[in-house]
């Protein structure tokens, strides 16, 4: 990578932020040390099966450190806003210590913004946001504001927007998805924690964290399975919505000890009943504006994949309607088919068909 610093210069850069939350590429082998490990990121990027991004305006909504930002920028996005405020008005070393001693002692932490470390007018957690775009010269803009309570006509209408690590963040995520659409022209990638109540999928519901139940962290407040999360993208106001990376494998190991575990506690008297035991995940739901795929992405054109699909298409069709639901296809690739039944290819993901 080009860059304008020497390595000890991006150095001095990476240590003068105190914390950073992504790890990010600052070139000439400098990565900040985030919290989110570099091969996490990459991990994380891949799953969001991003399209193609050449010459497309993008926003990042409640972006952080802008890792998305930046990485939309390095795909060749023709325009890329990073939109936050939250985090970024935190004094975030005094945020997670604040969050470490609550943990540790078993106690709920006060809501974050009353805290006398969250900061808006001095915005000290925007430090590695800043400091990252100077290192990469780049020209990702910013802007300070709530994406819930904004002025979303100022900002305009983007081809993609990103929403990662946000909606389960948020009070009211039914509100949040119609704003999201609102900015939207083309595709909004939702990525989100997520539940999964094993033998109830074909149930929408989301999961209610009244204070710090998950990750000890007040600031969670809704978790939806697969089939919520693309209701609630649907009800925004998003005309067609595709859960690219779902629930883990429904008779996986992991789902079959959770229902299990569930119905065994169930039937044994005496025992404590603690619940049925749910799956946690992140989903991530491409969710579009308008009914034709921003591009070709997720279609195979190797003929050994073409012939695969039209053979597991001619099955598909001759399936009764019941049995169409989910389909696992073992070895190399695994098959989506879209609502409207046509046959996509997906790397990682296993087949869902009609709910
Ligand atoms: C888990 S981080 C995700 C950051 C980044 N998009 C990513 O995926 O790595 C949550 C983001 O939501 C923003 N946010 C906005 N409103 C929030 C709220 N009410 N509670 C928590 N986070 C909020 C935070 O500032 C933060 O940037």
């Amino acid at each position: 990578m080009q860059t304008a610093y020497s390595r000890e210069q991006l150095e001095e850069m990476a240590r003068s932020v105190p914390v950073w939350f992504h790890s990010i590429d600052l070139g000439q082998g400098v990565l900040t040390n985030g919290m989110r490990t570099a091969p996490h990121l990459a991990r994380a990027t891949e799953e969001l099966r991003l399209p193609d991004l050449l010459g497309k305006s993008v926003l990042d909504v409640n972006a952080w450190d802008g890792f998305f930002s930046f990485e939309a920028e390095r795909r060749g996005a023709r325009r890329v806003v990073a939109l936050d405020h939250y985090m970024w008005a935190m004094d975030q070393a005094e945020h997670f210590r604040y969050w470490k001693e609550c943990k540790s002692r078993g106690i709920t932490p006060q809501p974050y913004h009353t805290m006398p470390y969250y900061r808006p007018d001095e915005l000290p957690g925007k430090a590695g946001f800043t400091m990252a775009r100077q290192a990469l010269q780049s020209r990702v803009e910013d802007v300070v504001g709530d994406f819930m309570e904004m002025d979303l006509s100022g900002l305009g209408s983007f081809d993609v927007v990103l929403y990662l690590g946000s909606l389960y963040h948020m009070r009211d995520p039914l509100r949040a998805l119609e704003r999201l659409a609102t900015v939207t022209g083309e595709l909004a990638v939702i990525e989100t924690e997520a539940v999964e109540l094993p033998m109830y999928e074909q149930r929408a519901f989301c999961e209610f964290f009244e204070t710090n139940e998950l990750n000890g962290d007040v600031s969670n407040w809704w978790a939806p399975n697969e089939k919520a999360l693309a209701g609630l993208c649907r009800a925004a106001g998003f005309q067609r919505v595709e859960i690219v990376s779902g629930a883990p494998e429904r008779w996986s190991r992991r789902g079959l000890r959770a229902a299990a575990g569930g119905m065994l506690r169930r039937l044994s008297p005496g025992k404590k009943e603690t619940g049925p035991r749910v799956v946690r995940y992140r989903a991530v739901a491409h969710a579009w504006k308008c009914g034709e795929h921003l591009s070709d992405h997720g279609h195979s054109s190797d003929p050994d994949s073409l012939q695969i699909v039209s053979n597991i298409q001619s099955i598909y069709d001759r399936l009764p309607a019941e049995g169409r639901l989910r389909i696992v296809i073992r070895g190399a690739n695994h098959f989506y088919f879209s609502d409207d039944g046509a046959l996509l290819m997906l790397r990682s993901v296993l087949v869902q068909a009609r709910a």
